[in-house]
């Protein structure tokens, strides 16, 4: 297997290793809150609600919807009724060599904060505010998961020597490595709304004196003005209710020949995916996963002459022609 390949492959086992915990921890959570025990007695919908003693009701509502996403709980026109449910957790051997360990502190961390969050969503031990919480964001950011995804967009959007880069949603660590490829010829415009991030990935980008431009600014709205050989956006689709607003910019803005990569959890390519935006969502920002079906509609339903190019569960390409 080359290492195009192999990267492919971690990241979609890790996400969906992401996805089988989370899973696992919402039905921790149903057990932990009494929810089950509860929805035994099939109560209303109400009645589940206000005979859970958390004060943050549209959180807890949250929960259900998500166990109901997932089919434990069901909703009758009365009443909330158990269905049995089994789920079965799949390690092929195959896919050992590509765990990586990393990721499970941040969601040990994550699973603990839904505790909080259900007293307050402002609790202080919420720490999933891309401003307020950049420090927890730029750990998550800097894990070996994130950067596998990052060195596969490298390979294979043709990002080299004089390039110019477009990255939306940049955060606080892809300045800093995709900075370090472009030479003194390219130019890499990272596009955030988050002070914080930025002013960590500044910090990195100065230290190391790349030729490196960050934006404050909502990637909603930008108005490229030069013309990119390479767009990116990675992780940074569920956080956009314009989605296709924000796709049409970054595709006036490539070059003919120019790509854009995106790298996410697609939601027509991950079962029970919805476990893991229960926890994402403890970001208020989160909207939900896209789906790669989405974005290529997006794209051709604004005319764009473009050829995609998909890459296991979490990798689609659009060079424009
Ligand atoms: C999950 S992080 C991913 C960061 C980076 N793309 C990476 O892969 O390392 C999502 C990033 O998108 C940024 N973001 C979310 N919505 C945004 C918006 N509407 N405008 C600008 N930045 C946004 C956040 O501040 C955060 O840095």
């Amino acid at each position: 297997m080359g290492r195009t390949e192999e990267l492919i492959k971690v990241i979609d086992t890790n996400i969906n290793h992401m996805i089988s915990l989370s899973v696992l921890h919402l039905a921790q959570l149903g057990i932990k809150y009494g929810i089950f025990k509860i929805v035994a007695g099939r109560p209303s919908y109400s009645e589940l609600l206000s005979q859970i003693g958390v004060p943050n009701k549209p959180l807890l509502k949250r929960l259900v919807e998500h166990l109901k996403g997932l089919g434990i709980i069901e909703e009758t026109p009365n009443s909330l009724i158990l269905n049995g449910f089994s789920y079965e957790l799949k390690f092929p051997k195959e896919e050992y060599m590509l765990l990586l360990p990393d990721w499970i502190p941040i969601f040990e961390e994550i699973y603990k904060m839904v505790d909080f969050a259900l007293i307050s969503p402002d609790h202080p031990y919420v720490l999933m505010d891309f401003d307020k919480d950049a420090d927890f964001w730029d750990m998550r950011l800097s894990s070996s998961f994130h950067s596998a995804y990052r060195e596969l967009v490298l390979r294979l959007s043709g990002l080299k020597e004089g390039s110019y880069v477009l990255d939306l949603g940049c955060g606080s660590v892809s300045p800093a490595y995709f900075g370090r490829f472009i030479g003194e010829d390219g130019r890499y415009l990272g596009v955030d709304y988050s002070p914080a991030l930025l002013e960590i990935a500044r910090a990195r980008v100065e230290k190391m004196n790349l030729p490196v431009e960050l934006k404050e600014m909502d990637v909603g709205l930008i108005k490229p003005r030069t013309s990119y050989d390479v767009a990116i956006m990675t992780f940074t689709m569920e956080y956009l209710t314009n989605r296709r607003e924000v796709l049409r910019k970054v595709m006036d803005s490539l070059n003919s020949g120019g790509k854009l990569v995106v790298v996410d959890a697609f939601r027509d390519e991950f079962k029970n995916v919805e476990a893991l935006e229960f926890f994402e969502g403890l970001n208020d920002s989160f909207v939900g996963f896209p789906s790669r079906a989405e974005v290529k509609e997006y794209i051709l339903g604004e005319g764009f002459d473009v050829s995609f190019e998909e890459h296991g569960k979490s990798v689609l390409v659009v060079k424009k022609l």
